[in-house]
């Protein structure tokens, strides 16, 4: 049907007749000329239609936005004066010959380039046309490129690709599972994967010794911008590789990805850091490392102060009293202040305390603070020293239990770093390990492993299973960019004896164990050989790699906040007699509205 791309025509084709298919994008009548932006998946061309080819002229006048075209015509360049820059095409234009209407297209929902003004409810019903958007088509088009590249380097390396089952047994993750009822074992339900983990551990068992896949995966959790019900995981498994080995291989990949897609440089090797040091500097162990503020511990001066806000935290060996130093702070106002303390709020911090160094030669006088007053000048002067405040910063201040304190002061010193242009430019990647195996869940009064329960504890913890959970670290790892955590692993257990342990430790019964994993435990005891892989989170790396703010903006469906398609309005009611098949009985349908 065509010729060209729209896009492709430049002023190499001058003189020459192309046939070009697309949407009309804008059509203008210019004193008894009409111009039609033609645009198609690879840009836009003007086309020009003149009255003297009167029948053609009248079908032009015709042409709506998004009409579906095709023309012939010949390119010729733009008169002076009308070339347009900003445009691949600007050079040239068509004076068109001929033209088809294909299709008719109703005025649509929003023109594409006044998307900005348009809910994003819209965008996802009519996400059609919101595709249609070269921004958008370029998200999809990077990312098609990046599973390329990936791919590529993976077969490369002996990788094979492998697909797991979508019907399975539920594979703990963390979140919620999706369930699918059988119809052939009444009252039976699958559970859709939340990851493939332990079927791709069952083909390292099964000697396949290198796997991948790009793959879906299924929870049900509360959604975020980075969060998804169902979203794509680049999921991999090795047999004999050390934790050293396999980060070293996972880091060439994702360097040589960001070189071949952006042309960047990524640094040799990636930084590692604990996660006992990336909760202690960063409060946070997935750190971006763009901003160059970190949290200074001040619990030890904090112990005595008449302060209970502080001291408190500081005598708790839950709590902790940390400070985060912002220099030229002094500037903020008293309304930027509150805002932030409004914003730690979020994270559960009950206020902000500060300290304005107007000018530390003065000592506390040259201090001002809601708290400088319950201070001694000794722990003033330390904690100038530790920060390293001079004249003109300003101190915030967090004190509360230590998981509080972290989550509020680690987002603020993000927040603050973007407010205040902190953020280094390029990209600061960086291996998080040293994991503790579990955290204490205090509300259920149980450890729960802090990765999934099939990670490895290290070696030389192994005793501490039995004598001290809380200190036993894991061979886990996760890959962090700039603030987002792109994929995490681990070396796993692959003997039965240790999985037994961990699955007691986590509270899980011997029968449970046997009902929810008893084929993992099967197959650990006929010659499993140590195993170790890490998955990433796909759109998560497309959005980093493409800027979109959020990962529904580089999927080509995404679901909404609630977990809801309103392209095509699931989930939706089913017959009586689909649910009669399936043996289900609904107990009470939730009315429109309600959550
Ligand atoms: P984990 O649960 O850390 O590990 O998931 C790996 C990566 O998947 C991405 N991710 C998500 N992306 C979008 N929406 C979600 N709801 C979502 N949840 C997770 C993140 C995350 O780093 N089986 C293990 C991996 C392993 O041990 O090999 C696993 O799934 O980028
Ligand atoms: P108050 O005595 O409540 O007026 O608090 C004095 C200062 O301490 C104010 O600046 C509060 O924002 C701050 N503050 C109160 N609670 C905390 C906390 N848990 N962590 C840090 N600062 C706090």
């Amino acid at each position: 049907m065509r010729t060209h791309y729209c896009g492709q025509v430049n002023a190499s084709h001058i003189g020459q007749e192309v046939e070009l298919c697309g949407w009309a994008h804008r059509r203008r009548d210019h004193g008894g000329v009409i111009f039609i932006d033609l645009r198609d998946r690879e840009g836009l061309i003007q086309v020009v239609y003149d009255p003297d080819l009167q029948e053609i002229f009248s079908i032009a006048e015709q042409v709506r936005n998004e009409f579906v075209l095709r023309i012939r015509g010949r390119v010729r360049a733009r008169p002076e004066g009308s070339i347009n820059p900003d445009l691949a095409t600007g050079e040239v234009e068509v004076l068109g010959l001929e033209l088809e209407v294909l299709n008719r297209s109703e005025t649509p929902p929003f023109q594409l380039d006044e998307h900005e003004n348009v809910s994003e409810e819209v965008r996802l019903r009519y996400r059609y046309i919101d595709l249609r958007r070269p921004e958008m088509l370029s998200h999809i088009r990077l990312r098609s490129a990046i599973t390329r590249q990936l791919r590529q380097f993976l077969d490369d390396q002996g990788f094979l690709d492998i697909e797991t089952p979508m019907l399975t047994k539920a594979t703990p993750e963390g979140a919620r599972d999706y369930l699918v009822p059988s119809r052939t074992h009444p009252g039976r339900f699958f559970a859709l994967p939340q990851s493939p983990q332990l079927f791709k551990q069952l083909l390292m068992m099964s000697g396949v010794d290198r796997y991948y896949q790009v793959v879906r995966c299924f929870r049900d959790e509360d959604l975020r911008a980075d969060r998804q019900p169902e979203f794509t995981q680049l999921d991999v498994e090795t047999s004999f590789m050390d934790e050293g080995e396999f980060i070293d291989l996972m880091e060439e990949m994702i360097r040589q990805l960001v070189k071949q897609v952006l042309g960047d440089d990524l640094p040799i090797p990636f930084p590692r850091m604990t996660y006992q040091e990336a909760v202690r500097r960063f409060g946070s162990d997935r750190p971006d490392l763009r901003c160059p503020l970190e949290l200074v511990d001040v619990g030890d001066l904090m112990q005595e102060v008449e302060f209970k806000v502080f001291s408190g935290p500081a005598s708790d060996p839950c709590g902790r009293v940390a400070a985060l130093c912002l220099p030229g702070g002094c500037e903020l106002t008293r309304k930027e202040i509150d805002g932030y303390t409004k914003f730690v709020g979020i994270y559960g911090a009950r206020g902000l305390a500060y300290i304005k160094v107007n000018d530390a030669s003065s000592g506390k006088a040259g201090l001002q603070s809601p708290i400088v007053k319950f201070l001694s000048d000794e722990a003033v002067k330390t904690i100038l020293e530790r920060t390293g405040a001079t004249d003109g910063d300003l101190i915030f201040f967090g004190a509360d239990k230590a998981s509080v304190v972290n989550e509020a002061l680690g987002a603020l010193r993000v927040k603050l770093g973007e407010d205040r242009g902190l953020m280094k430019p390029g990209w600061h990647p960086l291996w998080v390990v040293d994991f503790p195996m579990f955290e204490w869940d205090e509300k259920a009064n149980r450890w729960t492993p802090l990765h999934h329960p099939f990670t490895a504890p290290k070696e030389e913890h192994l005793a501490l299973l039995e004598t001290d959970p809380g200190a036993c670290h894991s061979r886990a790892y996760d890959m962090v960019l700039n603030g987002t955590e792109l994929g995490g692993g681990s070396i796993r257990i692959h003997r039965e004896r240790v999985q037994q342990q961990v699955f007691r430790l986590l509270g899980i019964s011997e029968e449970e164990a046997e009902q929810k994993f008893g084929f993992l435990l099967t197959a650990l005891k006929f010659g499993c050989p140590p195993h170790g892989g890490l998955a990433f989170g796909l759109d998560r790396l497309v959005m980093l790699l493409t800027g979109a703010d959020s990962i529904r903006e580089v999927m080509a469906f995404p679901k909404t906040q609630t977990a809801a398609c309103l392209l095509t309005s699931a989930p939706s009611e089913v017959s009586e007699e689909q649910l009669k098949e399936l043996s289900i009985r609904i107990r009470k349908i939730k009315t429109e509205g309600q959550e």
